[in-house]
Order: C-alpha cells, then sequence, then structure tokens
C-alpha cells in the first residue's frame, strides 16, 4: 500500500489526518504520538533521539525524523518530509522543550542558559509554525497545538527564570498566530500542562519528598497528570471536535491556577 492510500484506509477521531509530533520521543509527546496514531493519524515524529526515534516510529507507524527544532533547516525539511510523503500537514504539535538545572533563579542563571533555553522551548515554537503555516494555509485547514506550560500564567518562587519566560512567549505568540489565521482555517492554541509524572520529575522528587510536597499542596486535585491526559487534549484539540476552539489558553492542570486553598 503507498503511503498515501495507507492515509485514506485509517479510521479513529483523527482518521487520515498527518499530525508532526516534535519531542515524540518521550514524555507528553511520546504519549500524544501514540494517542494520535491510535486514532488514525499518520504521525511524524521530529526528535533529536536518535536512539529511540526510529522504534517509537513503528510502534506508531510513522516516521522518525531526525530534527533539532533550533535549527531552521531541519524543522523546514521534518514539515516537508511530511508533507512529501502523505499529502498534507493537518497536525502540529510544537511540544519539544527542556528545563535544565542551569536554569535557576535569575540571580544564578548566566546568559548561556538563559539563551539556550529561549532557542530550545520558544524560537523552536516560532520555527515550527512559520514551516507549517504555509501547508495549512493552502489547505485552508489546520491545528497547531505549541506546549506551552502553566508557568506561563502563575509565577514560582522556585524560579526557573528562563523556562516560565519562554512558555509566556509560547503563549502569548500561539493566541496571536491563532487570532490572525482564524480566517484561513488554521487554529493554534496554547497547551498549558500542570506538573506532569515524567521520568525527570520522578527522579527528582525520590530524591527529595520535601520538594514535591511542596508543589503537590498546590494542586487541588492532589496528584501531578500522567502523560496520557496530556494527550487526551492534544487530541481534541487536533481533532475537529475542537473546531470553535482557537488562541487559547488551553489548561490541562488539575486546578492548579485556580486554586487559593486547597482540600486537606
Ligand atoms: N513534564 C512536565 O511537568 C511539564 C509541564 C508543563 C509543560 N511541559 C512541557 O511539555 C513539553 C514536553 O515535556 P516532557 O515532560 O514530555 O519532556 P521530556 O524530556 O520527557 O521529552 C522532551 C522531548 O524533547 C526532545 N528534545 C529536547 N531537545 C530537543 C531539540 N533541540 N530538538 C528536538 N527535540 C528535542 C527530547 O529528546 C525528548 O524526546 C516541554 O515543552 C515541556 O516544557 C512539561
Amino acid at each position: 500500500m503507498s503511503d498515501q492510500a495507507a492515509t485514506a484506509a485509517r479510521v479513529g477521531r483523527v482518521a487520515g489526518k498527518v499530525a508532526v509530533v516534535t519531542g515524540g520521543c518521550s514524555g507528553i509527546g511520546l504519549a500524544s504520538a501514540r494517542r494520535l496514531a491510535a486514532e488514525g493519524a499518520i504521525v511524524v515524529i521530529g526528535d533529536v533521539d536518535d536512539a529511540r526515534g526510529p522504534e517509537v516510529a513503528t510502534q506508531v507507524q510513522g516516521r522518525y525524523v531526525h530534527t533539532d527544532v533550533t535549527s531552521a533547516d531541519q524543522v523546514a525539511a521534518l514539515f516537508a518530509t511530511a508533507a512529501r510523503a502523505y499529502g498534507s500537514v493537518d497536525i502540529a504539535f510544537n511540544n519539544a522543550g527542556i528545563s535544565p538545572p542551569e536554569d535557576d533563579s535569575i540571580l544564578d542563571t548566566d546568559l548561556e542558559a538563559w539563551r539556550r533555553v529561549q532557542e530550545v522551548n520558544l524560537t523552536s515554537v516560532y520555527l515550527c509554525c512559520k514551516a507549517a503555516l504555509p501547508y495549512m494555509i493552502e489547505q485552508r485547514r489546520g491545528s497547531i497545538i505549541n506546549t506551552a506550560s502553566f508557568v506561563a500564567v502563575m509565577g514560582a518562587a522556585t524560579s526557573q527564570i528562563s523556562y516560565s519566560a519562554s512558555k509566556g512567549g509560547v503563549l502569548s505568540m500561539s493566541r496571536e498566530l491563532g487570532v490572525q489565521f482564524a480566517r484561513q482555517g488554521v487554529r493554534v492554541n496554547a497547551l498549558c500542562p500542570g506538573p506532569v509524572n515524567t521520568p525527570l520529575l520522578q527522579e527528582l522528587f525520590a530524591s527529595d519528598p520535601e520538594r514535591a510536597a511542596r508543589r503537590l499542596v498546590h494542586v487541588p486535585v492532589g496528584r501531578f497528570a500522567e502523560p496520557e491526559e496530556i494527550a487526551n487534549a492534544v487530541l481534541f484539540l487536533a481533532s475537529d471536535e475542537a473546531s470553535f476552539i482557537t488562541a487559547s489558553t488551553f489548561l490541562v492542570d488539575g486546578g492548579i491556577s485556580a486554586a487559593y486553598v486547597t482540600p486537606l
């Protein structure tokens, strides 16, 4: 069966749609790639993890394209590969991001650490949107989902200054693009997850339970999210069920951003 015939044969809530997922080799991106594929999308993963990429692509019956999201050429090649192989770019889940320990209080974060986080978390989203939009505008349809964070709408005394600023940038860029391209059939939303139970978070908090408790007390639901719960929101925003949702701050945060006093 040809690639384009394979696209047409799929069934589900995003059947036959072509989805590009950055950071699809781990965490939220991986769960979303799996969920989108299970609902009939053709998934093209852009990531730098060449060890896991091909295996993940096989799992989701899609493709892996080595892509450093800070490179304009590599990002353009990622979206061109999806369009050429499968005939369209319907969904762009611009999700790759980092949260390194060198990014801390503004008093301790040097310019190099600041810039690295801005490049991977914010410039990357600019590059991915810039690459995806021409395909979507021409098709007169498309859903762009950019991963921001709850820290884009709340302040933390446990600062990661460049990370928070980058996510604020992702949020306002997504809002602006959602407004600008609304009448051309392209929706753009900022997904704002609360803290998610990823290996990174588990390791950090296993070694320091007090650190986990300090954060958990603010979550009305009383736990962190599972990546699959974030993937459900990605699927919804990607699908035509979200046809009237654009330029939104789409919080999936267990109620954190609404809470003053949480249940005991
Ligand atoms: N985990 C959380 O608690 C949480 C909360 C809110 C928002 N987020 C955001 O969600 C997104 C995904 O986070 P996660 O927890 O799944 O992270 P993760 O570390 O599990 O996965 C990130 C993926 O991005 C890839 N990546 C890193 N740098 C890249 C680059 N330059 N080019 C291409 N790919 C690159 C990694 O290889 C990895 O596969 C990030 O934008 C993160 O900021 C995470």
